[in-house]
């Protein structure tokens, strides 16, 4: 099989099927991206061959492609995942965005809860490389993951912290608190199609607002003087998660969208 053969495989033309073909296609022969084209008579090894169609099969049977590759690009950083980490989205870069919008300190304390890849954290760190940043996330595994992808793009100055929520953080004050916590209802009808994704990261009680609430509740005892509180949440919690971070007492509450156009990152400015 060629490489142009291999290709069409799966989906029409043009479609984001195929796009993740050439995505597997390039990790598995290690030709860029952008050269496939160009190289699209080269015929592929038998091994090349069963490594693809065995990829194809898996992302059939539900997985994302970025399990099946172990990677995922997030921002400028291509990052390590595995089936104990969520797959950062891209719509997590308009968190990035917002905290880089805003003003704060040259030495700005960030803690980044529930880190997953380190997605969050090891992209502010890149940007910002004077900040004191910290990580945290409940499991291991997935911490392991995070601290590989530090590693891995010489962010070694950012600090790993095991535990829930602000609750392994003793007395630290932060300038910015930030998370993507779990947002989803159990009931939610997405659900079945993230089956393959640790439920630990993406399911939260009333309905999907509790750990969000616990973060906004929590994070007061943790904020310096006009500190910020910057959270991901679902597209049809806007208004939900605005009232929660009102009625803790913070001020400056905002709304923003994601490249859908769905609402998507609340922040809040604690102002004692
Ligand atoms: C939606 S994922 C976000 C991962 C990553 N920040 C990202 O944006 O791609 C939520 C993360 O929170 C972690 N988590 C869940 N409950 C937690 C808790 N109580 N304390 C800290 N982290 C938690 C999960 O392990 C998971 O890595």
């Amino acid at each position: 099989m060629n490489i142009l053969e291999a290709l069409a495989l799966r989906g029409e033309a043009e479609s984001y099927e195929r796009q993740e073909n050439a995505w597997l296609l390039e990790h598995i022969t290690k030709i860029d991206f952008f050269d496939l084209i160009m190289k699209k008579e080269q015929q592929l090894t038998a091994e090349q061959e069963l490594a693809y169609i065995e990829g194809l099969a898996r992302i059939a049977a539900g997985e994302p492609l970025a399990y099946v590759t172990g990677s995922q690009p997030f921002w400028t950083l291509d990052l390590k995942v595995t089936p104990d980490t969520l797959v950062p989205r891209p719509d997590t870069e308009v968190l990035v965005e917002t905290v880089l919008k805003l003003e704060l300190p040259e030495d700005t304390r960030l803690v980044d809860l529930g880190t997953g890849t380190g997605a969050i954290a090891l992209s502010l760190a890149s940007e910002r490389p004077q900040w004191a940043v910290t990580a945290t996330d409940i499991y291991e595994p997935t911490l392991e993951v995070a601290k590989y992808n530090a590693e891995k793009h010489d962010l070694n100055h950012v600090q790993f912290v095991l535990g829930s929520w602000l609750k392994p953080l003793g007395r630290q004050f932060f300038d910015v608190i930030v998370s993507n916590p779990p947002y989803i209802d159990a009931d939610d009808e997405h659900m079945p199609d993230l089956a393959t994704e640790p439920e630990r990261a993406l399911v939260a009680d009333k309905q999907g607002l509790a750990d969000i609430e616990m973060i906004i509740l929590q994070a007061k005892k943790h904020l310096a003087v006009n500190g910020w509180v910057v959270l991901e949440h679902g597209y049809d919690q806007g208004e939900a998660v605005r009232q929660l971070f009102t009625q803790a007492g913070y001020k400056q509450v905002r709304t923003l969208k994601d490249y859908g156009g769905n609402d998507r990152v609340t922040l809040g400015q604690w102002p004692h």
